[in-house]
C-alpha cells in the first residue's frame, strides 16, 4: 500500500499567485508549454497503446491557463482519428488554488478553455504532489509537466549566503544535490507505476544547461544574485533580521543534463529496473517576453512593471514564508510590498541586462 506523504515543511510556502493572476502574469512560462506542444504530440503519435480511454496527466499546472493550448491541440490531433473517452488530470500540491484552475477549465474566466469545443473530454482536479502517486497503476497514457519539478519536496538546509542553489557551493550545495538526486528518483518511480507499457512523459524542467545557464542567467544581468543583494540590503538596513535573511532559501535546485539522465544511463538504478528510457533529452532558451518587448517599446518603466510580477507571481510565497510569525501580517506585508517596489524601482533606473530568459530540459521518456 502507498501512503501520501505529509511533507508540509516544503508545500507550507510554495504557492503560485491565486486567481488567475498566475497565468496572466507569466507569458514566458506558457511560452515555455508552447515550445514543448510539438513533442508532446510527437509523444502521443508514438504511443504504443490498448484500445480504451486516453489519460493524460498535467502535473504542476497551477491554474491551468498556460497549458490551454497545448491540451486543446492534443485533443484535437486524438479527435482527427478516434471519438474514444479521454481524461486529463491537473495535478498540483494541496495548497494551489484549485479554484482558479476549475474556473480557468469550466469557462468562468477570460481564458479560451478547449473543454467546451470536444465532447468527451474528462477533467479531473488532483491535491496529489508529483512526489506521491497520484493515478492509479498502469492507467497513465502520457504525463506531462512544464516548470515544476524544481521544487524539492523538501529543504535540505538553509543557504548561509545566497537565497538559491545556484549561489550555494561546497557542503550545502552537496546537500541540495542529493536531495535533487532523491527526488528525481521519487518523481520517476511513482509515473513508473502509473504509466501504462508504452506510456510516456514529457517534462520541460528548468535546468542548468551545457553553458552554465539557467532561469535569469543568460547573458545580461544574474536574476538570483539580485534577490540576494536586495534581501542582503533589507538585512543591513535593519528592515529585516539577519534569521529571516537565512529562511528566505528557495526549496529548488537545477539539474544538469548529465543529473537527469543519471537515473537512465544506469541501467541497474531503479528508474532503469522499474522499466524507464530516456527517449530524448535537449536543452532550449525562451527569451524573456517583458525583455523582449521592452527591446521594442523603450519605456523602462512599463518594462519594470511588467517583469517584476512575473517574478513575484512565484518567489513571494518564499520571501513571505521567511519572515517571522512574531510579525504582524500586516507588517510582513509591507516588507514585501518594499521588497519588490525597491527592485521595480532598480530595475526600471538602470534596465539594460534584466530578463528572465527560461532555460529548460525537454525531455521525453517512455516505459518500456
Ligand atoms: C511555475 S508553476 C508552473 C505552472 C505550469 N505548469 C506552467 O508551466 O505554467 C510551478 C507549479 O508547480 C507546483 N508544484 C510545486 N511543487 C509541487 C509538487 N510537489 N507537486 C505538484 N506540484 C507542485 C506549484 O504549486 C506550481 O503550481
Amino acid at each position: 500500500m502507498s501512503k501520501q506523504s505529509n511533507k508540509s515543511s516544503q508545500a507550507d510556502n510554495i504557492t503560485m499567485s491565486g486567481g488567475g493572476v498566475y497565468s496572466l502574469a507569466t507569458a514566458g512560462a506558457k511560452d515555455v508549454i508552447d515550445h514543448a506542444t510539438p513533442i508532446v504530440l510527437a509523444a502521443i503519435s508514438e504511443l504504443n497503446r490498448p484500445v480504451g480511454h486516453w489519460s493524460f496527466s498535467d502535473m504542476g499546472c497551477a491554474d491551468g491557463g498556460t497549458s490551454l493550448d497545448l491540451w486543446r491541440s492534443a485533443v484535437s490531433a486524438i479527435r482527427n482519428q478516434s471519438e474514444a473517452d479521454i481524461q486529463i488530470t491537473y495535478a498540483d500540491q494541496p495548497r494551489n488554488d484549485f479554484n482558479a484552475l476549475v474556473q480557468i477549465l469550466h469557462g468562468l474566466t477570460d481564458f479560451d478553455s478547449y473543454l467546451q469545443q470536444h465532447s468527451n473530454v474528462h477533467v479531473l482536479e488532483s491535491g496529489s504532489s508529483f512526489y506521491d502517486p497520484i493515478l492509479p497503476s498502469n492507467s497513465l497514457d502520457l504525463g506531462f509537466s512544464a516548470t515544476a519539478m524544481h521544487w524539492l519536496s523538501q529543504k535540505p538546509c538553509d543557504i548561509p549566503d545566497h537565497v538559491h542553489m545556484v549561489g550555494a557551493s561546497g557542503e550545502v550545495l552537496s546537500q541540495y544535490q542529493a536531495q535533487a538526486q532523491k527526488d528525481w528518483e521519487t518523481i520517476l518511480l511513482h509515473r513508473a507505476r502509473e504509466l501504462k507499457p508504452g506510456g510516456k512523459l514529457v517534462f520541460a524542467n528548468f535546468c542548468k544547461d551545457e553553458q552554465g545557464r539557467y532561469l535569469g542567467n543568460t547573458d545580461g544581468e544574474n536574476m538570483f544574485d539580485w534577490f540576494n543583494s536586495l534581501w542582503c540590503e533589507f538585512r543591513d538596513n535593519g528592515a529585516i533580521t539577519a534569521d529571516e535573511y537565512a529562511a528566505m532559501t528557495l526549496p529548488q535546485y537545477y539539474n544538469t543534463v548529465e543529473e537527469f539522465s543519471l537515473p537512465f544511463t544506469d541501467k541497474q538504478s531503479k528508474v532503469s529496473r522499474a522499466g524507464l528510457t530516456l527517449d530524448h533529452i535537449e536543452t532550449g532558451i525562451i527569451k524573456c517576453p517583458y525583455a523582449r518587448d521592452f527591446q521594442s517599446h523603450g519605456d523602462a518603466r512599463k518594462f519594470a512593471k511588467e517583469y517584476v510580477p512575473t517574478i513575484r507571481s512565484w518567489n513571494e510565497s518564499i520571501y513571505f514564508g521567511g519572515l517571522s510569525s512574531d510579525r504582524p501580517v500586516e507588517e510582513r506585508k509591507e516588507i514585501i510590498h518594499n521588497f519588490y517596489s525597491t527592485y521595480e524601482s532598480r530595475v526600471a533606473d538602470n534596465p539594460e541586462g534584466h530578463a528572465m530568459d527560461y532555460v529548460h530540459a525537454y525531455t521525453t521518456i517512455s516505459k518500456t
